[in-house]
């Protein structure tokens, strides 16, 4: 059982959401040890449901929901973003109150329809940038947030209690139960989640700017309260895709292990000469969570065996997530490995040219089998470049 004041907000704002400790795969990509689905109600002269939960919290949404209910109805369900992680419950609890109005933007109603055989449109109530909706004491304000995650995405502002329900944003991977550090499970999941739309994140945080926001409730992991200007600043410096911090990142693909003992040999070199190093094995590990580790660290050197004339599979697959994740301003450095017709040098380095402001730097090493005492030289000049 998780810690309720992870989620706590208010005797009015109350968590109706789900928490899956079960989940090891989120949207069938993600590891993650588990996951929350969050959803509030605001309790006032009219009622508010802040989203719903993914199919595999119904149980405990619905129950959540009676508690808090009681004989009560709904009048509104704000829907601030359509990814079924949000929305699966929509249909049934629409069902369950044919007279709640769901809220959102217009392009949230559009594909709502999409998603379900029943049509919305009539209790369906289109808000747009800055409108306000009066629950009494409480009032919600929208701000469109589009391409945080998805396009027709809205966030609330609740002017009363100043609390920003902040959609995607500043969510978390894991479950609530896990643990209270929930700065990587932060990180990972905003650079594989979010990270793509650098520009979008930083229009959603000029209009955060201008608010004196006390809580951040995100749909995912625990609200913010103490740490708002820590989270914030996070969010500024990923989505500016400025690093997070100084050092080298080696993610290697390796066959039968040369490359992999060529990628830790440089690495003790570059430790032993002051440098903070990270390395990461990606036939062993997730790409998700070295395309994190690439993202956080300001520096990288990838090591990469040739197969069948291209880059071996799982480099090319971290490669391919940089290039979608729009991976830039990082200073990058190559070393391939091949027998007897090395091309995963080349074919790296295609990659790397076509994202923006990425620097590869001279000497790209090539590798013939295994590294040798005779390659030492030019791997000084590597980490001599790489500074
Ligand atoms: Fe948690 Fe983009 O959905």
């Amino acid at each position: 059982m998780y810690d309720k004041s992870r989620v706590e907000i208010s005797d009015d704002i109350i968590f109706v959401g789900a928490d899956d400790p079960e989940l090891e795969i989120f949207e069938s990509q993600y590891p993650t040890e588990g996951i929350s689905y969050n959803s509030y109600v605001i309790l006032d002269d009219k009622i508010a449901i802040m989203d719903t939960v993914d199919e595999r919290g119904s149980g405990q949404f619905f129950d959540n929901l009676k508690n808090v209910l009681k004989d009560k109805k709904p009048d509104y369900l704000i829907v601030q973003h359509m990814e079924p992680d949000h929305s699966e419950n929509v249909e049934k609890l629409a069902k369950m109150y044919p007279d709640m109005k769901i809220v959102g933007s217009a392009l949230a109603k559009t594909i709502l329809n999409q998603f379900f055989e029943t049509d919305f449109s009539s209790v369906f109530q289109v808000v747009s940038e800055g409108e306000t909706l009066s629950l009494g004491k409480h009032t919600l304000q929208f701000f469109t947030a589009p391409m945080v995650h998805w396009p027709e995405v809205i966030v609330t502002w609740e002017q009363t209690e100043k609390v920003l329900f902040s959609a995607d944003a500043f969510g978390t991977f894991s479950a609530l139960e896990n643990n209270e550090e929930w700065i990587a499970d932060a990180s990972h999941y905003y650079f594989n989640i979010v990270g793509k739309h650098g520009a979008p994140v930083q229009a959603l945080l000029a209009k955060a700017k201008n608010l004196d926001i006390k809580v951040i409730a995100p749909l995912h992991g625990p609200v913010h309260k103490d740490d708002i200007d820590f989270i914030i600043e996070k969010y500024d410096r990923w989505s500016r895709y400025e690093p997070d911090r100084t050092g080298i990142f080696i993610p290697y693909a390796s066959i039968h292990g040369n490359t992999k003992k060529a990628a830790l040999q440089f690495a003790r070199e570059l430790e032993e000469a002051g440098e903070t190093v990270v390395t990461m094995d990606l036939t062993e590990e997730d790409v998700t969570e070295a395309v994190e580790q690439a993202f956080l660290y300001d520096r990288m050197v990838v090591f990469a065996a040739t197969y069948d004339l291209e880059i071996f599979p799982a480099m090319n697959d971290l490669l391919h997530h940089l290039k979608i994740k729009n991976f830039q301003k990082r200073k990058v450095g190559i070393v391939e490995n091949g027998s007897w017709a090395p091309a995963a040098g080349k074919k790296m380095k295609e990659y790397f040219d076509a994202m923006k402001d990425i620097t590869v730097v001279e000497p790209m090493i090539t590798i013939r089998s295994a590294r040798k005492a005779a390659d030492d030289e030019k791997f000084k000049a590597l980490a001599e470049a790489m500074k």
